[in-house]
């Protein structure tokens, strides 16, 4: 096996899948030090916000702002989602390394999340998808509710299969499956690949996993073994859409982290740098976060000392 196959490449979502789910709007000097210490944490490719109406997503609406007050680190992607041109004019304007367009294998999903039907959305980011790569940069595809919808219920690998078929003929660079709602067990996603097998191999695509169930980790062993090699997490497994009733957060991305080690990969990651990246934002909102490694006293913090929450 090579030295690649044994890397796991992850993509932190937290300031974005997990802010935007959140009752309050965290502060703009919060965000800009959490997304600074998830960067010194190791995170090569961090999804900073979203470019989306602030209608819809007032937590977000500071996207602007936010991108240009980082401090970029050398080697981090800062990417972040767009619904449509104006979020791309928007997005380009601030200088994003990467976008990710976002659809879904259910029609009901789509309508209540972008407010089109998956073949309007697939229309209105054919010129958000040239523009992006005439400007140089990576798009990201987002395919959600890729093995349930909050509102249709089950959803067959074929539905999936056939939106993927239309964002990879649109151009995006790579494909990512979403459990939107976080009902996956290890056998659908076994499932999910083998009916995506004459479309996107396990290796090619990114999981983005959410853990309502609790068996997020479960799914990512289980993805591990079929090949996959790059995953979404948010740190202290902040997250949920706010268009997803009862979805809750996103796979913590230090649990993914330790799966990844244990089962013999790296991902360049410091557990404890990352832990305190969770803390910190987890002071911040004034709550603990669902993760369960997060609040354990084996986190060590990043100077050594073990701490709690
Ligand atoms: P719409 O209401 O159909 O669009 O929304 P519209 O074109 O009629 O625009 C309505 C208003 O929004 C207008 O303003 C536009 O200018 C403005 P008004 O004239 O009323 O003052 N507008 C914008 N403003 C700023 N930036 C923009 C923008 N676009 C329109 N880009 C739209 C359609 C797609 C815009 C809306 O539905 C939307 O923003 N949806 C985003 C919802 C969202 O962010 N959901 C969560 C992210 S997806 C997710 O979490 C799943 C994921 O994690 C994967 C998984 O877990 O499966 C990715
Ligand atoms: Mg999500």
């Amino acid at each position: 096996m090579s030295d690649d196959a044994r890397v796991v490449h992850l993509t932190e979502v937290g300031p974005r899948d997990g802010l935007q789910n959140e009752q309050v709007i965290v502060p703009l000097a919060t965000k800009i030090q959490f997304v600074e210490m998830l960067a010194a944490s190791g995170l090569r490719s961090i999804e900073v916000t979203s470019f989306v109406s602030p209608k819809w997503v007032p937590q977000l609406a500071d996207a602007e702002e936010l991108l240009r007050a980082i401090k970029r680190e050398t080697g981090v992607c800062y990417s972040a989602l767009v619904p449509n041109e104006k979020g791309l004019e928007r997005a380009l304007a601030v200088g994003v390394d990467a976008i990710a367009i976002f659809t879904a294998a259910s029609e009901s999903f789509a309508k209540k999340n972008i407010n089109a039907s998956i073949a309007e959305s697939v229309a209105r980011f054919l010129p958000v998808v040239r523009d992006a790569k005439a400007a140089g940069i990576r798009v990201r595809g987002y395919v959600s509710c890729v093995i349930a919808c909050p509102f249709d219920g089950k959803v067959e690998p074929s539905a999936v299969r056939d939106v993927t078929r239309m964002l990879l003929d649109l151009g995006v660079d790579e494909i990512d499956l979403g459990d939107t709602i976080g009902v996956a067990v290890p056998a659908d996603i076994a499932r999910l690949y083998a009916g995506l097998a004459d479309t996107l191999t396990p290796s090619e695509s990114v999981l983005h996993l959410h853990d309502t169930s609790g068996t997020a980790m479960a799914c990512a062993a289980r993805a591990l073994e079929l090949g996959v090699r790059k995953f979404d997490g948010s740190v202290g497994g902040l997250g949920g859409c706010p268009y997803a009733p009862g979805a809750s957060g996103n796979a913590a991305t230090e649990e993914l982290v330790a799966v990844a080690q244990q089962c013999g990969y790296s991902t360049g990651v410091s557990l404890a740098r990352l832990c305190d990246a969770g803390r910190f934002v987890a002071a911040a909102l004034g709550r603990s976060l669902p993760s369960r490694m997060l609040a354990a006293e084996s986190c060590q913090r990043a100077d050594g000392t073990s701490a709690t929450l």
